[in-house]
C-alpha cells in the first residue's frame, strides 16, 4: 500500500528507526467454522507443527482468519466474492488471501518498547454482531476497521485506511470498480498477562489518541494503563474482487449495495478477523530489531526467509468441514446465517442445526483459488530500484520447499 507508507513515513520528523514488515499471505483454506472452536486449539503450537505456510516468510506459521465476503444476486442467491493480489505484493500474483503489516511504535508515544507476541497468543479485532457505527468518533478504535474503494487500477489516495474520503467503516455505499480493500489495525496494547482470554479481546486494546486527518494515531499515541505492554501493530488488508459484480443489473433497485459478510452482515460493520500468534522462535522480534529501512519490502529484511508466490500458492489445507461455501450461487449463506441488517446488534439463531463443530476424519480436497489478475501492477519492473515497491526480478532466498498439513498459515473463514 504505497500511498499509506508513503504518508506515515512522512509525519515523521526524526529519522525513521523503527522497524516495518510488510509481506503477502496467500489463501489455505475456505471453511465455515469458528476458528476459536475447531482450529485454534492453544495447546498445538503452530510454528512446531507447521509444514508449510501461505505467507512470504517461511517463518511466519501464524493463522490470520477474516470473515468471508458473499455477493447477493437480484434474485436471492449467493455466490463468495474472490479475493486477489494486493499492489505491490509481487513478484508473481497471490491466490486470494491477505497483505499482512508489522509495525513498532514511532514517536511521540512513550511506548517505544514493544514486547513480543507470546506463544498461544492469539485476538479477535472486530464484532461480528455490530450492525451500526457505534465507536465515537474521538476514539482510534473508531477507524481500525475499515473499507477502501478502488477505481480502476488507482490504488488509492494517500492516507491511512480509515482516513480518506475512499473509506468508510460500512460498506461503500457505490459501485468500486477496482474492487473493494478491507483494512485492519489490531489493537496493539496489551495487558501483560493474558494470552487469550474467553472474550478473545479484553486483553487487548487499542491505544488511546483522537483519530487525526492523516490517522497517524496508530503509531504515535499511548497505550492506556488498563493496557500498558506495546505490542508489535499487526495490520492487515484483502482485496476482494468486486469487479464481475460491477453492473447496474446486478446491483439492487433500492439503491442499496449487493454485498454481504459470511455472518449475515449486509452492513460491513461487524467486519472482523482474528489472530494466533505463531512465528518461529524470536523471528519477528528479530525482524522488528533490525528492519529499519522503511521500505516495508520483503527483500530488504534478511534477517527472515522468503519463499516465491508459486510456494505460497502451492501451500493449501484440506477441507475439513463437508460443506459447499464457494464457486457456485447459493440458496443461502452457509450455516445459521439469516441476514440481519440492523441497526441492533445481531442475534445468533437459537438451536441452529448447522453448527460446525464436527469435522470430518478424512480431510476433503479443496479447488486451487482461482489466480486473478488485479487492475494494478505487483511489483515494479526495470532496472535500479524503486523504494516502496518490490523489484518483479527479485528472487527467492528460501532453501525449502513443504507440503501442507497441520497448522495453517492463513484460513479465509465464513465464522459459525
Ligand atoms: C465448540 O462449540 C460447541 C457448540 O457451540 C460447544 O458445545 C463446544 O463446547 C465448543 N468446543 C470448544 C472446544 O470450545
Ligand atoms: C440466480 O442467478 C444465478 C446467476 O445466473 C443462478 O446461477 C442462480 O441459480 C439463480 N438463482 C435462482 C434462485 O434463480
Ligand atoms: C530484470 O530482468 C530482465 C530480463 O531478465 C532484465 O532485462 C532486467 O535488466 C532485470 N532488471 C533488474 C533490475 O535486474
Amino acid at each position: 500500500m504505497r500511498s499509506f507508507i508513503a504518508l506515515a513515513l512522512s509525519g515523521c520528523a526524526v529519522p525513521i528507526v523503527h522497524a516495518f514488515i510488510r509481506f503477502p499471505c496467500s489463501q489455505l483454506v475456505t471453511e465455515r467454522f469458528d476458528p476459536f472452536n475447531l482450529s485454534m486449539d492453544p495447546s498445538i503450537d503452530l510454528a512446531a507443527t507447521s509444514t508449510c505456510t501461505t505467507c512470504r516468510f517461511i517463518e511466519d506459521k501464524s493463522n490470520y482468519w477474516t470473515a468471508v465476503l458473499y455477493f447477493k444476486h437480484p434474485n436471492g442467491s449467493y455466490i463468495r466474492v474472490n479475493q486477489m493480489a494486493n499492489h505491490n505484493t509481487g513478484p508473481g500474483l497471490q491466490s486470494g488471501g491477505m497483505t499482512i503489516y508489522y509495525f513498532q511504535p514511532q514517536a511521540p508515544t512513550k511506548n517505544l518498547n514493544i514486547v513480543p507476541f507470546q506463544k498461544g497468543f492469539r485476538m479477535i479485532l472486530g464484532d461480528p454482531m455490530r450492525r451500526t457505527d457505534n465507536i465515537p468518533a474521538g476514539k482510534t478504535a473508531s477507524k481500525a476497521v475499515t473499507f477502501r474503494c478502488f477505481q480502476g487500477d488507482d490504488p488509492g489516495p494517500f492516507g491511512s485506511p480509515g482516513n480518506t474520503p475512499q473509506d468508510t467503516v460500512g460498506f461503500p455505499p457505490n459501485q468500486c470498480t477496482g474492487g473493494i480493500r478491507s483494512n485492519f489495525f489490531f489493537p496493539q496494547c496489551w495487558d501483560g498477562i493474558n494470552l487469550d482470554p474467553p472474550d478473545h479481546s479484553s486483553h487487548v486494546a487499542q491505544p488511546e489518541g483522537t483519530p487525526g486527518s492523516d490517522g497517524l494515531q496508530f503509531f504515535g499515541t499511548d497505550c492506556p494503563a488498563s493496557h500498558p505492554v506495546r505490542l508489535p501493530l499487526l495490520f492487515m488488508e484483502i482485496v476482494w474482487d468486486t469487479r464481475p459484480f460491477n453492473t447496474a443489473e446486478l446491483w439492487p433497485k433500492d439503491g442499496t449495495q449487493p454485498f454481504v459478510f459470511s455472518m449475515g452482515d449486509p452492513t460491513g460493520y461487524g467486519q472482523h478477523a482474528d489472530y494466533v500468534f505463531g512465528w518461529e522462535g524470536d523471528s519477528l522480534k528479530r525482524a522488528m530489531d533490525t528492519c529499519l529501512t522503511g521500505s516495508g519490502i520483503p527483500a530488504d529484511c534478511p534477517v527472515l526467509t522468503w519463499q516465491s508466490t508459486e510456494e505460497m500458492n502451492r501451500c493449501r489445507q484440506a477441507i475439513k468441514v463437508e460443506e459447499v461455501t464457494e464457486s457456485q450461487y447459493l440458496d443461502r449463506l452457509p450455516g445459521c446465517n439469516p441476514i440481519q441488517a440492523g441497526p441492533a446488534p445481531a442475534t445468533p439463531v437459537q438451536n441452529c442445526d448447522a453448527v460446525a463443530t464436527t469435522i470430518t476424519d478424512a480431510p476433503l480436497p479443496t479447488a486451487d483459488p482461482e489466480l486473478i489478475v488485479p487492475p494494478w501492477s505487483v511489483c515494479y519492473d526495470g532496472p535500479g530500484t524503486h523504494t516502496l515497491a518490490p523489484n518483479c526480478n527479485a528472487t527467492s532466498t528460501a532453501t525449502e520447499t513443504a507440503t501442507s498439513t497441520v497448522g495453517p498459515a492463513i484460513i479465509t473463514a465464513a465464522p459459525a
